[in-house]
């Protein structure tokens, strides 16, 4: 690699104001996410934040920009239609990828193709959308996974599964071959003790060795809305594991910050990938997109 390549990853704009109840969709957990949602959350994420980050980034002109789930709130079909507007409105489908986060995948769809109306964003048509999905960005292969599943009133889990992580497995193995850079997105935070048991993923300790024994460059994540940063210590060299902030949030809550997102820019120094994260984002709710924070990330090989 002798560019640069630059990869952006918002994640967690929880976008969509909830109306048109339609009642065919209501259940118990629709109505307590609701309430939630009328609560608090639908004065923290604006869309005109999110749509602020992501004029940065276009800004930026930044190669490729990942979106790590949670795009709606209440996975209701009118939520997915304005997600998908949105997509458009952030870019085309060849310079964005989404992923579903629980949010998205949240209760009965009563047959309604939901998240698969992202499929062009996810590199695949709707009769045959499936994960992982891997898309060529650059130097880089984007890995998606679905680490989200219908699940009861305040349960906000997630799981891979044996079958996708399985094919995970096999895909980063072939595509490590090919000697590309290989990014995981996955909405849960894919280590134990990053959240607590009913908003964690079930299955992290099989997350971790699948990506020990077949390798990664980078993995990123949602979920938490708290950015962070970890390491999985493979054989062939560390893994940073990373996680984002909301893109949309107009007010600090908890640990939570104000809106932010990632840029990755990848470059070779000597014979080793390094990657600089930069974080950018609001300091006040009113005021400019700016760089918050930036470090390099050295991932070994
Ligand atoms: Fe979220
Ligand atoms: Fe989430």
């Amino acid at each position: 690699m002798t560019e640069t390549f630059t990869l952006a990853q918002l994640s967690d704009p929880h976008l969509t104001a909830v109306s048109g109840f339609a009642p065919r969709y209501w259940n118990s957990k629709r109505f307590l996410g609701y309430v939630n949602w009328r609560r608090t959350r639908r004065t923290v994420h604006r869309i005109e934040i999110a749509d602020r980050l992501a004029a940065d980034a276009r800004m930026l002109r930044v190669d490729h920009i990942a979106v790590t789930g949670d795009l709606v709130n209440l996975g209701l079909p009118a939520e997915h239609d304005a997600a998908l507007a949105w997509l458009h409105s952030v870019g085309p489908p060849e310079h964005v990828t989404v992923i579903p986060g629980n949010h998205d995948i949240y209760s009965m769809m009563r047959g309604d193709r939901g998240i698969a109306r992202w499929a062009s964003y996810m590199g695949g048509e709707e009769e045959t959308l499936a994960f992982p999905f891997v898309r060529r960005a650059g130097p880089l292969a984007l890995v998606g996974m679905n680490s989200a599943e219908e699940t009861p009133p305040f349960v906000a889990a997630g799981k891979l599964g044996p079958d996708q992580l399985q094919v995970a497995g096999d895909l980063l193995v072939r595509l490590g071959e090919e000697g590309v850079i290989r990014v995981v997105l996955i909405h849960h935070p894919p280590l134990s003790g990053l959240a607590p048991p009913r908003r964690a993923l079930t299955d992290t300790a099989h997350f971790v060795r699948m990506v020990e024994r077949s390798g990664a460059e980078l993995v990123l994540y949602g979920h938490n809305h708290v950015p962070a940063l970890h390491w999985i210590d493979a054989p062939n060299g560390p893994i940073p594991v990373v996680g984002a902030a909301s893109a949309s949030a107009s007010r600090p809550i908890g640990d939570e910050p104000l809106a932010q997102y990632n840029v990755f820019t990848f470059f070779r120094h000597g014979n080793r990938l390094r990657i600089r994260q930069t974080i950018r984002g609001l300091e006040t709710p009113d005021g400019p997109v700016v760089r918050l924070s930036e470090r390099v990330l050295d991932c070994g090989g």
